[in-house]
């Protein structure tokens, strides 16, 4: 049988980026292909997100449409990924009888054989078959919700060999990865959902680390993002490393507790703390140009971590290190574990060691915030906002608040601030972290800026879409899509017309530039520099040098 073509779209965060490209390699290695549209897949994969309410609506709806498309076409199968099948589980099924597979991000290594028996089950269905529809051997797998507790130790961690499976071909990619550090999350923060669909916090060994950067580099990436919920906690104590059928298993993470530090090192034991990490990836895989990493915890912080930074030219100068709130109350009503003082002692340290403008290195920040958290009044909102000015973030996602099931914050607290109330205060941060970002954009006019190329804009392929791009004397730009959608093909109207590109700094600025369509693809995946002549809150605008 020949597998049929998968349609495989992500939401969420970089970390579900990752599981997609992955489980899409282990897929195309038993032979599927992919397709970049729904209607010519017969299966749909969603990898899903459940950090908001908003994020699941989509997913519903998209499971809404399926249902109507399955009814003509009953051979399709219908997959559901990552944290809304380990919050939901069965209970999605029942309520939408169209998805044949769901799997958390816990058991994703178990996804192909599951496939491969509902691709199987379906395939002899016909049309308004109603019944043997709604039994085709559903499929749910919740791995994280039991936080893989005891037996990690024991038993061989299938998902750390998912990892190690990683499929590298210099096709597969845009010059970047991401690779992950830590799975899972032990901090609780008491609106967060993360804890309970990624599971407990564990660390994966220095060396497979290490070599997956080095095959990556091998490959012709240059650009890696480290990606864990809170990557500067990175810890692996060699000494009581467990090893499974010759493979060095995951770390169990420390459960937080407030008062407990993190980057101490036990006497005698050998540790490698993030800082050691960061400076091995850049000692020994110099083919990285840019590594960078997210997301960082405000806490704990280490003075260690910044000196590697400092004395590593090619770790970019770039936090991401989101503060949630700007009230110490709103803080430890989200039992984040620091305060306002705190995390700005932290920005002043981090600025002070790695904050460089005048050798064109300077520190950039970015933040997440959230408003609306329940008993947030008028004066924690305005606290807020004076962090933002004093934080002066390059960019800061502000988020309303939603209440996720299973939370702390759900079970315990009254959702109290009324949505219109929500809206206000997000529209007001937006507006005052516009102005910010406009600032610390103003700082790049007139320099020249080294930033990496990511590919075509999407305004400038939107456009040449709409505008029936493609005729004769068309070229057509391919895109090697993050592995997971076949080459993406973008035509750009005429041979010797220019195309804008979209790059970034080394501090996570968006630059756009112009260049020629006929070196267009060339440069993707490349580092050049771009003399900066407008700036705009958003990005950066400037001519190649
Ligand atoms: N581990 C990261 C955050 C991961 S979730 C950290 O601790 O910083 C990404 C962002 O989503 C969070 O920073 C937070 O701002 C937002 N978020 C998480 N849960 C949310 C909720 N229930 N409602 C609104 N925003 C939420
Ligand atoms: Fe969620 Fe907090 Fe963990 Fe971040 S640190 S993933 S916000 S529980
Ligand atoms: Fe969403 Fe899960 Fe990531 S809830 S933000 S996809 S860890």
């Amino acid at each position: 049988m020949t597998p049929a073509k998968i349609y495989l779209e992500t939401f969420g965060c970089q970390m579900n980026e990752l599981d997609s490209e992955l489980v899409a390699g282990s897929l195309r290695a038993l032979g599927y292909t992919f397709t970049a549209d729904p209607q010519a897949a017969g299966v749909v994969l969603y990898n899903t997100c459940s950090v908001r309410e908003h994020a699941e609506q989509k997913v519903w709806s998209r499971l809404g449409e399926l249902a109507i498309r399955k009814r003509g076409e009953p051979g399709l199968v219908v997959g559901v990924l990552g944290c809304m099948a380990e919050r939901e589980g069965g209970a999605l099924m029942q309520r939408m009888p169209v998805v044949d597979v769901m799997v958390g991000p816990a058991e994703l290594d178990k996804l192909p054989a599951l496939l491969d028996n509902a691709v199987r089950t379906r395939a002899g269905m016909l049309a308004d078959d109603e019944p043997r529809l709604r039994s085709a051997g559903q499929v749910a797998l919740q791995g994280s919700a039991s936080r893989r507790t005891g037996t990690l130790a024991a038993a061989a961690d299938q998902l750390e060999l998912l990892d190690l499976s990683r499929a590298v071909s210099p096709d597969d990619h845009s010059g970047s990865a991401y690779v992950r550090i830590t799975r899972g999350c032990n901090k609780f923060c008491t609106y967060c959902v993360v804890p309970h669909t990624r599971g407990a916090e564990v660390h994966r060994p220095p060396g497979h680390i290490i070599d997956e950067c080095k095959r990556l580099a091998d490959a012709g990436v240059i650009e890696v993002t480290l990606l864990g919920q809170t990557v500067n906690h990175y810890r692996f104590e060699h000494g009581s490393a467990v090893a499974v059928g010759g493979v060095m298993q995951p770390q169990k993470g420390r459960v937080y507790k407030k008062s407990a530090g993190h980057t101490d090192a036990y006497a005698g034991e050998r540790v490698t703390t993030f800082a050691d990490l960061l400076g091995e990836i850049h000692e020994r895989v110099p083919g990285i140009r840019r590594l960078r990493f997210v997301t960082s915890y405000p806490r704990s912080f280490g003075d260690d971590v910044l000196g590697v930074i400092r004395a590593s030219p090619r770790i970019c100068r770039y936090l991401h290190v989101p503060a949630q709130s700007g009230s110490d109350r709103m803080l430890a009503a989200m039992n984040r574990g620091y305060t306002v003082g705190e995390y700005l002692e932290f920005l002043d340290r981090a600025r002070g060691v790695l904050d460089e403008p005048g050798i064109g290195r300077p520190l950039t920040v970015a933040g997440d915030i959230i408003v609306g958290f329940p008993g947030e009044t008028e004066a924690d909102h305005e606290a807020t906002a004076e962090l933002l000015r004093r934080a002066r973030y390059k960019n800061c996602f502000i988020f309303k608040y939603s209440p996720r099931p299973g939370t702390v914050a759900h079970e315990k607290l009254v959702d109290d601030v009324p949505d219109e109330v929500k809206r206000r205060r997000n529209n007001e941060l937006l507006a005052l972290q516009n102005q910010i970002s406009a600032q610390v954009s103003a700082e790049y006019a007139g320099g020249t800026v080294a930033a990496f190329v990511q590919g075509i804009s999407r305004r400038q392929a939107k456009q040449t879409r709409r505008e029936g791009g493609g005729g004769k004397g068309g070229v057509a730009l391919t895109i090697a899509g993050r592995a997971v959608q076949e080459v993406q093909e973008v035509v750009v109207p005429e041979v010797g017309e220019s195309v804008q590109m979209s790059a970034r700094t080394e501090g996570d600025l968006i630059v756009f530039f112009d260049a020629p369509a006929a070196v267009a693809t060339g440069l993707i995946g490349q580092i050049v520099n771009v003399r900066i002549e407008r700036t705009t809150d958003l990005a950066l605008h400037g001519r190649l040098c």
